[in-house]
C-alpha cells in the first residue's frame, strides 16, 4: 500500500470543505497516530501509511456523498458530554443544548433531588446532559426506537450514568411502567412536518425519518407530550420542549389551553424561538 502525498497537500487538494477536512485528518491522525489536532499544522510535512490513506480517502468519499460528519466519526459533542451517535439516532443539535439549560436551571431552584422525564431520547443526549450536571437528580429517558435506547444505554454505560438514568421503551407516557410524577419534563419531539422539502435536504436525509418528522402538520407530538403532562408533573413541575422555529405561538397556545401557566417563549443562539416552558398550578 502507497503513502499519501503530505498532510499539507491532502488539506490543499481535498474536494471538501476546508474545516470538514481538518476534521476528518485529525480524526485519522488521532487514530493511527495517536496525534492531537495540532499536528495538522505542527507535522504538515508528515505522509500516512498506506492503512490511514486508505481509511482517509474512505471517509471522504463517505462526506463526498452526503453522509454527516458525526455518523463518519459515530459521535458528536453535546453540551458537556460526547456521546456515540449511528444511523438509528438523531445528530443532537446545539440548539437542544437551550433545554438542557432551561431545566437545569429549574433543577438547581428546587435544591433537592429532582425527577425528570425525558421523552423521545435518541441518543440520550438531554438526559445523559442533565445527568452529568446535575449528579443528584434522577432520570427516566424514554423511546419508542429499540435501536436508538440501545445506543441511548450504551452512552450512559460509557458516561458511567446507567445508576441515575433509568431507559424505558414505549410511545410517550405510555412508556412508563408505574404511576409517577415528576419536577421537569423535557422533550425534543420529532416536529418536521411530512411535507417539509427539508426532510429530503442534506444531513437529514441520512437520519431516521421517525426521529424528524410526525407524519403530519408537525404538531401532533408537541401536542401529545403537552396535553398529558398534566397528569405527570409533580403541582409546580415545569414542562418544557423544543420545537421549530415558526411553531412558537402554535406551541405556548397548546401550553396554556392545557392548563399551564407562566408559559414563556426562549430563543436559541441563532436568535429563535426554540423552546417553550409551561408550569403546573401548585
Ligand atoms: C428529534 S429526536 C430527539 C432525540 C434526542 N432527544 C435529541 O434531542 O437529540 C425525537 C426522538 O423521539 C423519538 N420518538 C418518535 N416518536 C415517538 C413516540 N411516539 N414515543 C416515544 N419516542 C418517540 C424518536 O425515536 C427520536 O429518538
Amino acid at each position: 500500500m502507497s503513502v499519501s502525498p503530505p498532510l499539507r497537500e491532502l488539506i490543499s487538494n481535498c474536494a471538501l470543505p476546508a474545516n470538514e477536512v481538518r476534521i476528518l485528518l485529525a480524526h485519522i491522525l488521532e487514530k493511527h497516530y495517536q496525534l492531537p489536532r495540532s499536528a495538522l499544522l505542527s507535522r504538515d510535512d508528515m505522509s500516512l501509511n498506506g492503512q490511514a490513506f486508505l481509511e482517509w480517502e474512505r471517509l471522504v468519499s463517505r462526506r463526498v456523498l452526503g453522509e454527516p460528519i458525526a455518523y463518519i466519526l459515530g459521535k458528536k459533542g453535546f453540551h458537556n458530554i460526547e456521546l456515540e451517535v449511528a444511523p438509528g439516532v438523531l445528530i443532537p443539535r446545539p440548539e437542544t443544548e437551550l433545554l438542557v439549560e432551561i431545566a437545569l436551571t429549574e433543577i438547581a431552584k428546587l435544591n433537592k433531588h429532582a425527577r425528570v422525564l425525558d421523552l423521545g431520547t435518541g441518543s440520550g443526549a438531554i438526559a445523559l446532559s442533565i445527568a452529568s450536571a446535575a449528579p443528584l437528580a434522577s432520570l427516566i429517558a424514554t423511546d419508542q426506537s429499540t435501536g436508538a435506547l440501545a445506543i441511548a444505554k450504551k452512552n450512559a454505560q460509557s458516561l458511567n450514568l446507567l445508576d441515575q438514568v433509568q431507559f424505558l421503551i414505549g410511545s410517550w407516557y405510555a412508556a412508563l411502567t408505574e404511576p409517577s410524577q415528576f419536577d421537569v419534563i423535557v422533550s425534543n419531539p420529532p416536529y418536521i412536518a411530512n411535507q417539509d422539502p427539508h426532510l429530503n435536504q442534506g444531513d437529514l436525509c441520512f437520519e431516521p425519518v421517525s426521529a424528524l418528522t410526525d407524519y403530519g402538520s408537525g404538531l401532533s407530538c408537541l401536542e401529545i407530550i403537552i396535553a398529558g403532562a398534566d397528569q405527570y408533573l409533580k403541582p409546580g413541575g415545569l414542562i418544557t420542549v423544543e420545537h421549530g422555529f415558526d411553531q412558537s405561538e402554535a406551541v405556548m397556545g397548546l401550553m396554556k389551553v392545557a392548563g399551564f401557566i407562566n408559559v414563556q417563549a426562549h430563543l436559541d443562539l441563532a436568535g429563535h424561538h426554540r423552546a417553550a416552558s409551561g408550569r403546573k398550578r401548585l
